[in-house]
């Protein structure tokens, strides 16, 4: 028989891997906290191991630029802007002013709101106003399903090339690989698809927490068969 080459993730092993590498800060464990507070809509946060994974990314491409769609109450931003070198800008999009009240306060606690632009409105009419030539070093993908794809429209000509985009849920608790998927795992089946078929990108899809793509600007068009 095929040996499936992958770990169940237990809670006992869960917890392993968030104190090697996933522990937050003190304003972190706090907002998680605060959001927990809030009952079930807390879901919508990304987990510890993700937020580490963000911060990582971020200076990994050694960003200036980075552009969040998806705020909530914070946690991903103070991720993304712990990552970020001094004078470094993210840009987050969120249309509900009663959750980002509460990223506000997190972010001043952390001393990173000077790196903070939150934009409420429709994110992609926020995505529409950025310059072409904005030189996105890193995006971040976290809203309504049904968005994604003209999110990404929105993001891949505004990436720097070399950029990265990295886009959360894109299992959608598992039901992204169904074929008869319905509603928003459809919309994240379509945007799977989407992105497999993107020339302008080189891709791979992370096991962690609900599902992460990330996707990669390439920095060379591609080239054409004669
Ligand atoms: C999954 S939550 C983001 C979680 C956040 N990244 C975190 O880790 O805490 C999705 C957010 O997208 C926002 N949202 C939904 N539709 C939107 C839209 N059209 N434009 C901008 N934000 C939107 C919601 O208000 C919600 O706060």
């Amino acid at each position: 028989m095929k040996r499936v080459k992958n770990v169940e993730l237990t809670g006992e092993l869960r917890r392993y891997m968030i104190e090697h590498g996933a522990v937050p800060d003190a304003v972190g464990h706090e907002l998680i906290a605060r959001t927990h507070a809030l009952g079930e809509i807390a879901e919508m946060q990304i987990p510890p191991e993700q937020g580490s994974l963000l911060t990582l990314l971020t200076q990994l491409v050694d960003a200036r630029l980075v552009v969040e769609v998806g705020t909530f109450t914070g946690y991903s931003t103070l991720c993304l802007a712990r990552g970020m070198a001094p004078g470094g800008r993210v840009i987050t999009c969120d249309v509900s002013s009663e959750w980002t009240d509460m990223a506000r306060e997190a972010w001043q606690r952390a001393g990173v709101s000077d790196r903070i632009d939150l934009r409420l409105g429709p994110a992609a009419q926020t995505l529409m106003s950025l310059p072409h030539e904005s030189g996105v070093d890193l995006a971040f993908i976290d809203a309504d399903k049904i968005g994604y794809i003209d999110y990404w429209e929105q993001l891949v000509p505004r990436l720097r090339p070399g950029g990265l985009i990295v886009a959360d849920n894109v299992f959608y608790g598992g039901a992204a690989a169904d074929p008869e998927a319905k509603g928003n795992a459809a919309a994240i089946r379509a945007f799977n698809d989407h992105v497999t078929a993107d020339a302008r990108v080189e891709q791979v899809m992370l096991p962690i927490a609900d599902g992460v793509t990330l996707a990669r600007k390439i920095k060379t068009a591609p080239r054409r068969t004669p």
